[in-house]
């Protein structure tokens, strides 16, 4: 077998996108198994910049297939809109994207009870995309499949009785009711379009697999907004892991060969949330900017929250995922700092909390590492990495006990070295 999972072991963007794109090249396929477009993964190739929402990261290669898988939850008009973009781009899809009829449609009630629920109570800060409402109607054995979708009898007949449910609800938020006739209209024209795409292709991925065939799994988000792992209830509503990835694609966990867990040099989140070892406000003055560092959602464009690398969190996530390798990406975003921490453990604790209301207690204990205050944008043997780079990088490694397999130092396809 041939096969890499690559995940994203923090809050997600940890670079995820960059580092498939830089693997894709010698794939067969390329899966994205989990989550929706509240992923948003950048790659930068032949000095153009693209933004993936659902599309694989693998896409910019003209020799790969790739998978949209069962796990995924739908937004048709933003993946038209991706579809667009990149046709417009010259990029052929034709014959190069399927996606499961599986999957579960989002539909724009869902969104807009994403955006509800979080006037309530417990404010997640999510992307408002409907990816946690549409996953309610998977697990609640109501939701509407692709292929059910885009076959409009069948449509019809579904729509019709969820429309009735969540009219309910808007009422109850004295909130405007959904037209049901229009809903269906609206969106029979979207399955029209989107349906030369669907097609169910696990029993052919398996077998590519066992034929030793190429196979990259994308991961979405981060081990941290892991819905049964991550920093409930501020997570996603999906299994970010190696493991979901493979429930998603539809393939068994042993088909799975290898994953390779992406974390920045230092540590990111968007929305709410526990963050041990967020910045204070002299830290933040002292790291490189928002705009240099590339710390905006690709998403939501929310500027990112900043904080040092978390051992503690980042060996859950390892462990998690069975990674078997690490990237670790963003290392010139700390070019130009004097001096860079990494937390190490916490005070009084050997683990994370499982509860939400214990992260507030949690300390962070730090070692702090001299800055090497050059650029290293240009590198690409590992022979050129300054001492202090060398020192810092080892310490991630022999701290994690994981072999780091690449280090990425700019955002662009070709600024990576890969160690091993
Ligand atoms: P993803 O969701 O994990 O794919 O990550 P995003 O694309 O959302 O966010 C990562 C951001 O950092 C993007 O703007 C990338 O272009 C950028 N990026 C990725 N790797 C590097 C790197 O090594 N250095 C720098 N400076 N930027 C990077
Ligand atoms: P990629 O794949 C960063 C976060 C949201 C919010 C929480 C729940 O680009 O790494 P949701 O809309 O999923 O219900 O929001 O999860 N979130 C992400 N943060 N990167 C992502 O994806 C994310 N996908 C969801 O910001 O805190
Ligand atoms: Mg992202």
């Amino acid at each position: 077998m041939n096969t890499l999972a690559v995940v994203g072991l923090q809050w997600g963007d940890e670079g995820k996108g960059k580092i498939i794109d830089l693997l894709s090249k010698d794939q067969d396929y390329v899966v994205r198994a989990q989550g929706g477009h509240n992923a948003g993964h950048s790659v930068i190739a032949e000095k153009r910049e693209y933004h993936f929402h659902l599309i694989p990261s693998g896409i910019l290669y003209e020799n790969v297939v790739c998978y949209i898988g069962a796990g995924t939850v739908i937004d048709p008009a933003s993946l038209l809109i991706e579809i667009q973009n990149l046709q417009n781009q010259g990029i052929d899809l034709k014959n190069r994207l399927k996606i499961s009829p599986y999957a579960h449609v989002i539909f724009p009630y869902h969104r807009r009870l994403d955006q509800l629920q979080e006037k309530g109570e417990i404010h997640l800060g999510t992307t408002g995309r409907g990816i946690g409402p549409c996953y309610e109607d998977a697990v609640a054995r109501r939701g509407i499949r692709i292929g059910e979708w885009i076959d409009p009898t069948t449509f019809k007949k579904r729509l019709q009785p969820l429309v009735a449910l969540k009219n309910r609800i808007f009422q109850q938020y004295d909130e405007a009711e959904i037209d049901s006739n229009a809903l269906f209209e609206e969106y029979e024209i979207f399955a029209k379009e989107l349906s030369p795409f669907v097609e169910s292709f696990e029993d052919h991925l398996d077998q590519e697999i066992l034929k030793g065939k190429k196979i990259l799994f994308e991961g979405a988000q981060g081990a941290l907004l892991d819905i049964h792992f991550g920093t409930y209830p501020f997570v996603t509503s999906s299994s970010t892991s190696s493991s979901g990835l493979a429930v998603g694609a539809g393939v068994g966990p042993s088909r799975i060969q290898k994953t390779m867990g992406v974390t920045k040099a230092y540590t990111t989140r968007v929305g709410n949330g526990p963050f041990p070892t967020e910045f204070s406000q002299d830290e933040l003055s002292l790291f490189a900017s928002h705009e240099i560092a590339r710390e905006f959602g690709t998403t939501t464009g929310r500027k990112r929250r900043l904080g040092w690398l978390d051992i503690p969190l980042l060996k859950e996530a390892i462990r998690i995922n069975g990674a078997t390798s690490l990237a670790l990406t963003k290392i010139d975003v700390l070019d130009s700092l004097d001096f860079i921490k990494i937390c190490v453990g916490y005070e009084n604790v050997s683990r994370p909390p499982v509860f939400h209301g214990e992260w507030s207690n949690i300390k962070p204990q730090f070692e702090t590492f001299h800055g090497w205050k050059k650029s290293t944008k240009e590198i690409k043997k590992v022979e050129e990495f300054p001492k202090n780079v060398r020192i810092f990088v080892n310490r991630i490694e022999s701290l994690l006990n994981c072999p780091i397999e690449i280090v990425s130092l700019g955002p662009e396809r070709e600024s990576a070295v890969f160690l091993k």
